[in-house]
């Protein structure tokens, strides 16, 4: 992969509007990756499959829920996935089935990362979705951050193990 220049791995978190859950991942992702002192070899960015809310900081509540446990997404904006990102990107991970679905849609047929849903890297999760938070209450914010923190370590793992193994 191009970025593989500068980063030993990449990875790229989708989800629709790149407001709410993909942000969230991304911050905390970065976060578990500083503490394992990782930051300078992995790329972590994150998109939407959705246009409607390019450029725009995360969601308040999002941002709200994830700066009480620690994690800062007031600099992140979003952007719109594009067929570009595969060539960019390791991991491109979809929050639900439909983000995936789209862009497995979207998928050039040489891809060789690996595509799928970010939480089938989680632990004993009793969903394999990361749900849309954004027309409900707070409980769900606090939801999704519970889940993204899970998939995370998860995700760490699996990427450490690759890095040692290589
Ligand atoms: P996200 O949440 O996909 O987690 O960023 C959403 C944000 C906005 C909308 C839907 C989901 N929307 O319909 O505007």
């Amino acid at each position: 992969m191009a970025n593989s220049v500068l980063f030993a791995t990449s990875v790229l978190f989708v989800c629709l509007g790149n407001i709410c859950r993909s942000p969230t991942a991304e911050g905390v992702f970065r976060a578990q990756v500083e503490k394992a002192g990782l930051g300078d070899h992995i790329l972590i960015d994150s998109a939407g499959t959705g246009a409607f809310h390019v450029g725009e900081a995360p969601d308040r509540r999002s941002t709200e829920v994830a700066a009480r446990r620690g994690y800062d997404l007031k600099a992140l904006r979003a952007r719109q996935v594009t067929r570009d990102d595969f060539d960019r990107f390791d991991f491109i991970l979809a929050m639900d089935h439909q983000n995936l679905a789209n862009l497995q849609r979207l998928q050039p047929s040489a891809y060789g990362g690996h595509l799928g849903l970010f939480l089938s890297l989680g632990s004993d999760l009793p969903t394999e979705e990361v749900p849309d938070p954004y027309y409900g209450g707070a409980q769900g914010f606090e939801h999704v951050l519970d889940l993204i923190e899970n998939a995370g370590e998860g995700l760490l793992s699996r990427i450490r193990a690759r890095l040692e193994g290589s």
